[in-house]
């Protein structure tokens, strides 16, 4: 399973991806790694993989439908069959998500349908939450509603720090990212229509 990664920074997640790429219980391998910022970290971890690289500068764009034409060309001259989006910070035209519908993954820093958007940590520790965690889910036109495929949780504490919990919760993001994308690959897992995936099952 050929896999496009899509980045914007530190690009932990695409370590995660890069670690794991090959193993029995991974059966992807990460063909390219795609930024929209020249000097974003991950790019340094791509290269030292021997990945592909490219860099599509949403600057250099006048909107984004324009933006998203490019990104898609770059991205599809890697052929990849699964595209994931790893702290790529941009937000995706109709155009982008529609082309790439049930091939195109990303992960939020929240228990969804809770918190979708910016700052998710410190808006659970201020609602008084007693849990917290990441979701990986399948890309729709609709900014991080598209339908869940895998959570973690971690435990609210007493005297969190949103960074605190950020970490905590990244840490589960390592884990539960590529183990989707394992399934993915594996075949196991698949958007089949509105609210419908795993093995074409309709959840609840
Ligand atoms: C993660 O918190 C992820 O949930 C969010 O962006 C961050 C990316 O971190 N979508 P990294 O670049 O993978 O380290």
């Amino acid at each position: 399973c050929r896999l496009v990664v899509l980045i914007s920074g530190s690009g932990s997640n695409l370590q995660a991806f890069i670690d794991k790429a090959g193993d029995a219980d991974h059966p992807f391998e990460v063909c390219a790694v795609i930024s929209n910022k020249a000097d974003a970290f991950g790019l340094e971890r791509a290269r030292k993989a021997g990945i592909a690289t490219a860099v599509v500068d949403h600057k250099a764009f006048d909107g984004r439908d324009s933006f998203d034409a490019a990104l898609m060309a770059q991205i599809d001259q890697f052929k990849p069959d699964l595209v994931i989006l790893a702290g790529f910070m941009r937000i995706l035209t109709g155009g982008f998500t529609r082309h790439y519908l049930g091939r195109l993954l990303n992960i939020h820093p929240s228990l969804l349908p809770k918190y979708p958007g910016l700052n998710t940590h410190q808006r659970a520790i201020d609602a008084g939450d007693d849990k917290a965690g990441c979701t990986v889910h399948f890309v729709t036109e609709e900014l991080d509603g598209g339908p869940p495929v895998l959570q973690a949780s971690v435990a609210i504490e007493a005297d969190d720090s949103a960074s605190a919990l950020a970490g905590r919760i990244l840490h589960c993001e390592h884990v539960i990212y590529p183990l989707a994308a394992a399934w993915f690959a594996e075949g196991r897992l698949r958007l089949d229509g509105d609210n419908s995936l795993l093995d074409g099952k309709a959840l609840p």
